[in-house]
């Protein structure tokens, strides 16, 4: 027998710029980051829609900063529709073909967190990867989607099942993109906010309860700091946390997660991932509390918060099939993560611990303590 072992490392750079208003002609950000390359411009239709003077701004922007666009900038389907087929990744490839990309170029995609994951997807594949500037326009995509190094689009009626491990060249978090989404979408993301607080920053939970009343408001200043600190959190996680690329069987950020993707599911994604991720954050939270992990106080306190920036804690789902969809999601979970089922939990505010098991018959009492608190008057809630 001959072998070759060889070992090689790569030093990535992760790039998160926080700016008020990226396409301002004197702001700085975007001809900075791209310099003299091309730049082919790709934008969310909803977001088109919702701000329809913003391929005018972007063709204006670039003018007065000296960048090179290819072309208009581009729109295409926004949504989870991205990543129901294959239709936006194909028109990504066909516009890289014919603009004669080059792996040094630049693919500026600006929409919500599905939008980037299809346009990035795209991006990672045409010659095996071009340079992609994320510019997420939802709260939850500046929170947490956008500033990952995860691409992918849904197949075989699984989430996520297609789809590339990509560091795109820079994130730009425009705080002037929030500004065109209703309440409930401007407040979504914040279930991420909380969620990275829970397991890793007590005093950013704190700030998150403080700001409570703002942030149900849709405050663009209180939301851009919350949108902050969650950012950074995430992104250190990926830059700091030893897994990138999710090498192991655990995904220390993905509280509540498994029941939410499930919930996607079983809703055809008439549940919104924020949506989701807010009644499997409580799910989550309740079983941590039953499984003694997490003190009842604490939990209590996560339910509050929930409930103080307008999030549902329960779907009846949650029921469907005496619980035994929900139940499935384990599984499925545990196949997309590979390896030993592992899921992360809260042992107290800051203190994240891993478990191997979930016992269905907690999983469904949580789910009913859900129900009765869904069903309770507000006052009992408070
Ligand atoms: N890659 C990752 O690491 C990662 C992490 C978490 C979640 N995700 C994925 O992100 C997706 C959810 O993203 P999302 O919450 O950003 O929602 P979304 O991308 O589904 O967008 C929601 C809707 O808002 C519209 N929109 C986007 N920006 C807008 C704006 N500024 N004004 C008005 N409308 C706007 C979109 O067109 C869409 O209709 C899910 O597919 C989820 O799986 C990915
Ligand atoms: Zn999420």
């Amino acid at each position: 027998m001959d072998e070759l072992d060889l070992r090689f490392s790569v030093t990535y750079r992760h790039r998160i710029l926080f700016v008020e208003d990226a396409f301002a002609p004197a702001c700085p950000a975007l001809a900075g980051l791209v310099g003299e390359g091309r730049v082919l411009p790709l934008v969310d239709a909803g977001l088109a829609e919702a701000r329809p003077g913003l391929r005018a701004e972007i063709v204006a922007h670039a003018a007065a900063r000296g960048m090179r666009l290819t072309r208009e900038p581009l729109v295409l389907t926004g949504g989870e529709a991205a990543k129901r087929d294959t239709a936006v990744v194909k028109a990504v490839l066909a516009a890289i073909e014919t603009d004669g990309l080059c792996r040094h170029s630049y693919v500026l995609a600006v929409g919500g967190g599905a939008f980037l994951d299809a346009v990035g997807f795209a991006v990672a594949t045409a010659h095996r990867g071009l340079r992609l500037i994320r510019m997420p326009s939802t709260t939850l995509g500046q929170a947490d989607a956008g500033v990952g190094v995860k691409n992918g689009i849904n197949t075989f009626g699984k989430k996520n099942f297609t789809g590339a491990f990509a560091v795109p060249a820079a994130v730009v978090n425009d705080l002037r993109l929030l500004a065109s989404l209703d309440l409930p979408r401007r407040r979504e993301g914040l279930v991420e906010a909380v969620k990275v607080a829970v397991l890793k920053d007590p005093a950013f939970l704190a700030a998150l309860e403080a700001e409570a009343p703002a942030l149900r408001a849709g405050d663009l200043p209180a939301v851009g700091r919350a949108v902050r600190r969650s950012a950074e959190l995430h992104a250190r996680h990926i830059a700091e946390g030893g897994d990138p690329f999710e090498l192991g069987s655990a995904r220390p950020l993905d509280l509540g997660h498994w029941a939410a993707h499930r919930l996607e599911s079983l809703t055809a994604h008439r549940m919104s991932h924020g949506e989701a991720v807010a009644v499997g954050l409580a799910l989550d939270t309740l079983c941590a509390r039953d499984l003694g992990l997490l003190p009842a106080g604490d939990a209590a306190r996560i339910l509050r918060l929930l409930a103080a920036l307008g999030f549902r804690t329960y779907a009846p789902e949650l029921h469907l099939d005496g619980g035994k969809a929900l139940i499935e999601g384990l599984e499925e979970f545990r196949e997309h993560l590979g390896g030993r089922l592992t899921l992360v939990l809260p042992a107290g505010i800051g203190s994240p611990t891993e478990v191997h098991a979930l016992d269905p018959a907690r999983v469904r009492a949580a789910a009913d303590e859900l129900r009765a608190l869904d069903s309770a008057p507000c006052a009992a809630r408070s």
